[in-house]
């Protein structure tokens, strides 16, 4: 039986002040959670080094929100891989569709960010997913398996047993629009499919996470969908009342 794990991806939101209360708050509320919930939290760079002080001890993960594949260099602005790992990080979202649409990150370079953050011994939370005009064309699939496809020719399907991927339509992100359980359910046993033709007990056990307009009104049922092991949370998830009420939702 697979656990369930709630991300929140914090975006570029917060201040010194309001990480803090977010993060106690959350912290105090999740004491209660079943414990085949896993909550991790993804603030943004500047916000981790408090965010690891505030958790420390606590059962709830930290993660980062984007790495760069290179161990260093000449690369002004960007974080490398292992110096997330000096922060004792757990998870860095990789491929998120904000990162392919307005940063133009290709599957290539997807795939090198997957590889490095693994390198680094924290695990990568793989991002996949389908525009609207390829929904409306009837590729979902076909799109959502073709960036899958990237990263276990570049990684191998062992890595997956490191990982966690991530479904989150592009259409549905911050716009309020969820897709069905059922539309979410089809991508997610596709994404599983891929993964079983490689190897049955790696697919059996990677965790797929839902993400797109997730809410405390819409989780329960999408989290009870058979190929569904909990959420990848953008907006709700910088309300601790909220936050907690989907991870409840997921027991
Ligand atoms: P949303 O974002 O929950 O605000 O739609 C999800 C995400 O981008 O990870």
């Amino acid at each position: 039986m697979r656990p369930s794990l709630i991300i929140g991806n914090w975006k570029m939101h917060g201040s010194l002040d309001s990480v803090r209360q977010l993060l106690t708050a959350i912290l105090a509320q999740s004491e209660s959670m079943a414990s085949s919930t896993r909550i991790g939290v993804c603030p943004s760079f500047v916000h981790l080094p408090l965010a690891r002080e505030i958790l420390s001890g606590s059962s709830v993960s930290l993660g980062a929100q984007n790495a760069h594949a290179e161990e260093q260099g000449a690369y002004t602005g960007e974080v490398a891989a292992g110096m997330l790992a000096e922060m004792g990080l757990d998870y860095v979202l990789v491929g998120h569709s904000e990162r392919r649409q307005l940063f133009a990150e290709s599957d290539a370079e997807v795939a090198a960010k997957f590889l490095a953050v693994q390198k680094h011994g924290m695990q990568p939370v793989l991002c996949l997913g389908e525009s609207l005009a390829e929904r409306e064309k009837g590729i979902s699939s076909e799109v959502v398996l073709g960036q899958l496809n990237a990263v276990i020719e570049a990684a191998g399907i062992e890595a997956f047993a490191r990982a966690v991927i991530a479904y989150e339509p592009v259409w549905a992100i911050g716009t309020g629009k969820t897709a069905s359980p059922e539309q979410a359910q089809e991508i997610h046993a596709a994404i599983r499919q891929r993964l079983a033709e490689k190897d049955a007990e790696i697919a059996a056990n990677t965790l797929l996470l839902y993400g797109g307009s997730v809410k405390s009104g819409n989780a329960v049922e999408l989290f009870s969908q058979a190929d569904i092991d909990g959420g990848l949370v953008g907006g709700a998830s910088l309300a601790a009342d909220e936050f907690i009420a989907i991870c409840n939702s997921a027991d």
